[in-house]
């Protein structure tokens, strides 16, 4: 089974590279694909774009809710469903892992250790998204080559050892004016706080807005190592 999806996934990539255009190519997706491709996301400007370009196509679309979001990601994930009529799925961390982890460690302990704030993360997002893309065969995301050097040279599709799934980026080489101006250009609901400065959005306690000339993700996890500042979703080496 996962030969085969390997080899399905380097027939793929010549595909990609003939495709005229992005919303072709997530076309051929579903049809190569039917029922299993999904979609996660977590209401920033690059989901919104995502969010538009498959709301015709067979795609189902995911979130993972840490129950830590900010007020203004569960007022975009409302209105996200009404402008899309669409109802965008939960996934939640798993109760008794979390009430064990919060009871001997308190609610913040992400701000005392590296190791403390990656139990976190994969309680509150890795193991739920294990589940997520479980019956699925490609899995898209709104990563973008821009948003750190970490994501620099990534392939727009590459095999997830972890995951067992192909995993696209649609939108990896848009600029961030392109995603902005699509996002204005349809009329698309987005998170407030891109316009408060926050440019790569997670979970509030974990996530800060960026001053002029700071790294897209320095608003993430700012107090650590900037080496380290992945959450286990996307590992790029
Ligand atoms: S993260 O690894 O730092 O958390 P980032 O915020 O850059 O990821 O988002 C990149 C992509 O990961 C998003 O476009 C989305 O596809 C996925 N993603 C991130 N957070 C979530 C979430 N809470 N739920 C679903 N998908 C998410
Ligand atoms: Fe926990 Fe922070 Fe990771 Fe969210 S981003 S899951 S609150 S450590």
């Amino acid at each position: 089974m996962e030969d085969s999806l390997k080899i399905e996934f380097e027939k793929l990539k010549k595909v990609l590279v003939g495709e005229s255009s992005t919303s072709d190519f997530l076309q051929r997706l579903t049809e190569r694909f039917p029922n299993e491709v999904v979609f996660s996301t977590s209401f920033s400007y690059e989901d919104q774009v995502i969010t538009h370009l498959i709301k015709d196509l067979n795609i189902e679309i995911f979130t993972l809710d840490t129950g830590r979001l900010f007020g203004q990601t569960y007022d975009t994930w409302t209105s996200t469903n009404a402008f899309f009529q669409k109802k965008v799925k939960a996934y939640y961390p798993d109760a008794n892992e979390l009430k064990e982890f919060v009871t001997e460690n308190g609610p913040n302990s992400f701000y005392q250790s590296i190791e403390k704030r990656k139990t976190c993360c994969n309680i509150r997002k890795l193991h739920p998204l294990r589940k997520a893309l479980q019956g699925y065969k490609v899995w898209i995301t709104g990563l973008r080559s821009e948003h750190s050097a970490n994501r620099q040279n990534i392939p727009q599709f590459e095999w997830d050892p972890d995951n067992k799934i192909i995993k696209y980026h649609p939108i990896l080489h848009w600029t961030s004016e392109q995603v902005i101006a699509y996002v204005k250009a349809h009329y698309l609901p987005y998170n407030p706080l891109h316009n408060l400065g926050f440019v790569s959005i997670g979970c509030e306690p974990c996530t800060r807005a960026v001053k002029e000339g700071e790294d897209f993700r320095a608003g993430r996890w700012w107090w650590e190592d900037a080496s380290k500042k992945e959450c286990g979703l996307h590992i790029h080496q």
